[in-house]
């Protein structure tokens, strides 16, 4: 299916402030840049990333109204971070308001923030792209983006600790599922 990225870019603008927009157009190239790579589709990567954050800025009351219209189940981590949510809401969203009905891009957005354990390297491609594209900032980024086209699942792995630290550090709540899907990674590191 091809996509008709300048009107898909046109909604992007109307759901998201200027600055989740911009995000959102570098996580776009860098997930193209990652899917040639690793012989992934590019366009299809392209409007993933695109897409990723289409629930980026609503506010946590919008978020939860969502969750509950959709049928999301809330747990007490994403009730007490609702932004935990954009991203299965993004999903649902990019599904019934845009009718984009591809399952890889649909699925990598809804896994983009806390991830799942059934990732499959499109899923991954975007969740890195999200973290690396040329726009953040932060330390430890240099060695992520020096790996970034070479080794999917280790940069997979340093991103996902990336931010698991930076939740801890930050003193917040980490959800079920990360728990889950960081032993997974542990786990088959070590065979
Ligand atoms: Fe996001
Ligand atoms: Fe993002």
């Amino acid at each position: 299916m091809s996509y008709d990225i300048e009107s898909i870019k046109e909604k992007l603008k109307n759901r998201l402030i200027p600055e989740h927009y911009e995000h959102s157009l570098r996580t776009a190239g860098t997930a193209a840049r990652m899917a040639r790579a690793f012989g992934v589709d590019e366009g299809k990567a392209y409007i993933a990333g695109l897409l990723h954050d289409y629930a980026k800025s609503m506010s946590d009351e919008e978020l939860v109204s969502q969750a509950e219209r959709f049928g999301i189940e809330v747990n007490p981590v994403e009730l007490a971070f609702p932004y935990l949510l954009h991203a299965k809401i993004g999903a649902r969203l990019v599904e019934s308001e845009l009718c984009v009905k591809d399952k890889e891009i649909i699925a990598s957005i809804a896994n983009h923030t806390i991830g799942s354990v059934f990732m499959g390297k499109f899923d991954k491609i975007i969740y890195v792209a999200d973290v690396i594209e040329p726009g953040r900032l932060y330390q430890g980024l240099d060695l992520l983006r020096r790996i970034a086209l070479d080794d999917l699942d280790e940069v997979f792995k340093e991103a996902y600790a990336h931010s698991l630290m930076h939740l801890i550090r930050a003193r917040k709540l980490i959800h079920p599922t990360t728990i889950e899907v960081w032993n997974r990674l542990v786990l088959k590191q070590n065979g």
